[in-house]
């Protein structure tokens, strides 16, 4: 969502703020904003558009100063103005960024504007500042003022907090958004992401629900939500400065959709290197739990979902176990019948996702204790909250259209279903072995579906200049139609629908026409002549096909069926295989279109409002 940074120092510290938020612009980017104590006032640039116009601004007015903090956007409350851009400043003495959502923010309003304070913008952030700068008006110290604030503020927030009468000092406080601290010799900063710190720290610190910390040049003091002075762990990230850089790439994207034959490789390192399906991948605790386990449960958002919806597959045909999978935001605020033997799977690439976040509370808060996250950002809070954890390695993921944290999700999602049903008997030693030889190979196979990409950049050209677009698959690999439909309406705005082929009779056939291309995954499996039967029907209505097929299923390539085949039959895998082809195709699509490929239109990253 929004993404927050700040720093103290005894250096000029515009530019660590403007590094950082660049890279936290994947975040939110609707616009940005920093301020910098300079003597006794607060000097302010925002710019609505992207962290460059903003800088151009900081640079024309000449900002400098050795406290600040910055922010860049993703409007929830008041349009995309520079009025509402962050941070907000109350009475020219506090400026405050701000990452959430605070849930009272017009009775708290109502209350400010009735002791006076005038309000400059529509956003809930100006409440902060405006509550905080009471408080301080009351005697208290910027310290007590943000602790005695956040007690008044409901829903989920980060901040960070600068005041011209505390000229060293920056106040931050977290409360179900994440926010770090990074330790520097003789300087200290805090971000909602490490990336935004990586350039001058690697050891940081998360802060924990409720804390507030207290940070100087010289030193840090964290206090728990009852104001205790706590110790925080210190870790060292070991996330490379490469891996936020585009190198020879034209776009994130990109970057990450060619990346994926090595993070399905980092992401199976300790699979292949045991030549063996074991619980403790999963955690000290997990060969006590998968022994209670009789059904699974995931909950997910987005992307990550339709990786559950084909896990589902595995899960049930691979460890017999019964499995459902629920969109997170639904399952929160329905009543169903919890089962303290179901496993609760939560998937999220950013691990902070609130929506996620939020229903894994609610299972826990119904009994449901046997909970494991599978995630790509340590220490993030999904992780944190759960009993086991699987981490996919597929390094930073910038580009807001998830890629290459799909396909490694799907392949821990693949042996969590091995391991289970080897623990719970179902998995002989054969099958085990066959399993871990086809994702030995599995990242090769990738890799020549990646070489696929230049027919499959002319086969853009049919979808660019059309509105709509029908993805079809069954079976397990109808999840990856999902997955094609969603990449290419995020990315290129084409409007794309997914279907399972056998329901296309009932409903989206009335669609099919000439300018309606629809695209097939057809690979060789136990459905694929019912698949074909399928495309018949759309042949027969005019329709324009656009197949992938593996190196076993055979089409005859007509003038309206198009067939692109991936080299290699991979069997039980072969959703993760057929992923790359519809990213390849939505990715050349939008560049037709000209769209912005790793930052489209009203989306963000990391979603941590509801
Ligand atoms: C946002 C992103 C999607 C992502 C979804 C879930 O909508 O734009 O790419 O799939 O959030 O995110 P998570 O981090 O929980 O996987």
């Amino acid at each position: 969502m929004c993404g927050i940074v700040g720093a103290v120092g005894a250096r000029n510290i515009v530019p660590v703020l403007i590094e950082g938020l660049s890279r936290l612009e994947y975040r939110g980017y609707d616009s940005a904003g920093i301020a910098v104590l300079a003597g006794n006032s607060i000097e302010r640039v925002r710019a609505v558009g992207r962290v460059a116009e903003m800088q151009t601004r900081a640079q024309a007015q000449q900002l400098t100063g050795e406290v600040g903090i910055g922010h860049t956007r993703w409007a929830t409350h008041g349009g995309v103005t520079e009025s509402n851009a962050h941070p907000h400043i109350s009475r020219g003495e506090i400026a405050v960024v701000h990452n959430g959502i605070i849930e009272n923010h017009d009775q708290q309003r109502q209350h400010l504007q009735s002791l006076g304070y005038v309000f400059e913008s529509q956003t809930d952030t100006e409440v902060i500042a405006h509550l905080i700068h009471h408080h301080q008006s009351q005697g208290k110290s910027l310290l007590e003022a943000v602790q005695g604030a956040v007690t008044e503020l409901t829903g989920a927030f980060a901040i960070s907090v600068v005041s011209i009468h505390y000229p060293g000092q920056m106040i931050c406080a977290r409360q179900g958004c994440p926010l770090l601290i990074g330790l520097g010799e003789g300087e200290n900063f805090i971000a909602s992401d490490v990336s935004a710190v990586l350039s001058v720290t690697r050891n940081v610190i998360y802060l924990e629900d409720g804390d507030v910390a207290d940070i100087s040049q010289s030193q840090v003091v964290i206090m728990d939500a009852t104001g205790a002075v706590v110790e925080r762990t210190v870790h060292r990230s070991d996330l490379s400065l490469a891996s936020l850089e585009l190198g020879p790439y034209a776009h994130f994207m990109q970057k990450e959709i060619y990346e994926q034959p090595k993070a399905l490789t980092d992401t199976l390192e300790a699979i292949i290197d045991d030549n063996a399906f074991s619980p403790a991948l999963f955690g000290r605790e997990a060969e006590e739990v998968f022994a209670q386990v009789d059904s699974v449960l995931i909950l997910a958002a987005g992307t990550s979902y339709y990786a559950g919806l084909t896990a589902k597959y595995w899960l049930e045909s691979i460890a017999q176990l019964p499995t459902s999978v629920e969109i997170a935001s639904e399952y929160r605020y329905r009543k169903s019948v919890p089962n303290p033997k179901q496993l609760i799977v939560t998937i999220s690439q950013s691990g902070e996702t609130l929506d996620t976040m939020e229903a894994l509370k609610h299972a826990k808060s119904l009994g449901q204790n046997l909970t494991l996250a599978i995630c790509n950002v340590q220490e993030s809070a999904i992780p944190r909250a759960s009993k086991l954890v699987l981490y996919t390695r597929a390094g930073a993921e910038i580009g807001v259209a998830s890629t290459k944290a799909f396909t490694t999700q799907l392949v821990a999602l693949f042996t969590l279903a091995a391991t289970l049903a080897k623990q719970h008997g179902r998995l002989s030693t054969e099958e085990e072995q066959q399993y871990i030889d086809g994702l030995r190979h599995l990242p090769g196979s990738v890799q020549f579906a990646l070489n696929l990409e230049p027919q499959i950049r002319e086969w853009a050209k049919a979808f660019s200049n059309k509105f709509h677009a029908l993805f079809l698959g069954r079976g397990m690999h109808y999840p990856i139609a999902l997955e094609g439909a969603l990449k290419l309406k995020e990315i290129s705005y084409i409007h794309a629908e997914a279907y399972p082929a056998g329901e296309l009779k009932h409903g989206p056939l009335a669609l099919v026409d000439r300018n309606m291309p629809v695209v097939v995954i057809a690979p060789n499996d136990a459905l694929l002549e019912k698949v074909k039967s399928n495309m018949q029907e759309v042949s027969a209505r005019g329709g324009e096909l656009f197949v992938f097929a593996d190196a076993d299923s055979h089409f005859t390539e007509s003038e309206h069926v198009h067939v692109i085949r991936t080299p290699r039959h991979v069997g039980v895998l072969s959703p993760i295989l057929h992923t790359i082809p519809v990213q390849l195709l939505a990715y050349h699509a939008a560049l037709l279109k000209g769209t912005d490929v790793d930052k489209p239109r009203n989306l963000a990253k990391s979603v941590t409002v509801e």
